[in-house]
């Protein structure tokens, strides 16, 4: 798959969902659904969006014992997803249960990336909480080379660590990056952002935007102008 930019479709219901992709009615942007969306809604909403003929990034973040997450993986591969996620932190022999999980019986897969460090942990709740004390960029890239270990076949990351992830890993291991704003536009909640044209130069695969289209005025044209940036 090529560059591309993922929809993150946070909305509280499938109803909202569904009204929101009905804008788009000549491209079928790449969605990411999330655990609000699908603790709601359930299998059937991916199932509708599928049949729409949107890819989707179902970002439900598994984390568990190895033989729980390969069978449960086994379950989200047959709802045909293109990506599925997970905690590196779950250990090297939870992604290898993971992915042998996910894989079907004719050898096909929906990728799978890993979650390394959440951008809502910094070095001081890394140190108190988890209790590990190294610098966190490190521990980023020491998971991210475990995923790579594991058979994985990227991770969720900042645009910024999106060049030493591949320097890391190597080119083909994909940087899948949210944090992205317009040049012009709301920050919000996100502390480090790059501009779409800025997560491109610095080697992004795919960016993850969801409130600077979905809760723009026109959603369609704030994607057709993400899309302009980052993949033409
Ligand atoms: O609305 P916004 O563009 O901030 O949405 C970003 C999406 O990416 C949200 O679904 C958020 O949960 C997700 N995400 C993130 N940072 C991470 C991992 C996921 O913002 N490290």
């Amino acid at each position: 798959m090529g560059k591309d930019v993922i929809i993150a479709c946070d909305f509280a219901s499938g109803a909202q969902c569904l009204a929101f992709l009905d804008q788009f009615e000549n491209e079928k942007p790449f969605v990411k659904i999330g655990m609000e969306l699908f603790y709601a809604e359930g299998p059937a909403i991916i199932r509708e969006i599928k049949a729409r003929g949107h890819k989707i990034f179902l970002d439900l973040k598994l984390h568990d014992i190895p033989n729980t997450v390969r069978k449960s993986m086994a379950v989200l591969s047959g709802l045909n997803v293109d990506i599925c996620n997970l905690h590196a932190a779950g250990t090297v022999a939870m992604m290898k249960a993971a992915l042998e999980g996910l894989t079907r019986e004719d050898g096909t897969r929906p990728l799978l990336i890993a979650v390394t460090q959440l951008t809502s942990t910094d070095q001081a709740t890394m140190e108190n909480d988890l209790w590990i004390h190294a610098p966190i960029d490190q521990v980023v890239l020491h998971y991210a080379e475990n995923a790579k270990a594991a058979g994985l076949d990227g991770v969720v990351c900042s645009p910024l660590e999106a060049g030493k992830v591949h320097a890391a890993c190597g080119s083909g291991f994909l940087t899948v990056t949210p944090g992205v704003r317009f040049a012009d536009g709301e920050v919000g909640d996100q502390k480090r952002v790059t501009t779409p044209a800025q997560a491109k130069a610095l080697g992004s695969d795919y960016i993850v935007v969801g409130r600077p289209i979905t809760a723009a005025a026109d959603p369609v044209a704030a994607y057709r102008r993400c899309a302009s940036e980052f993949v033409d």
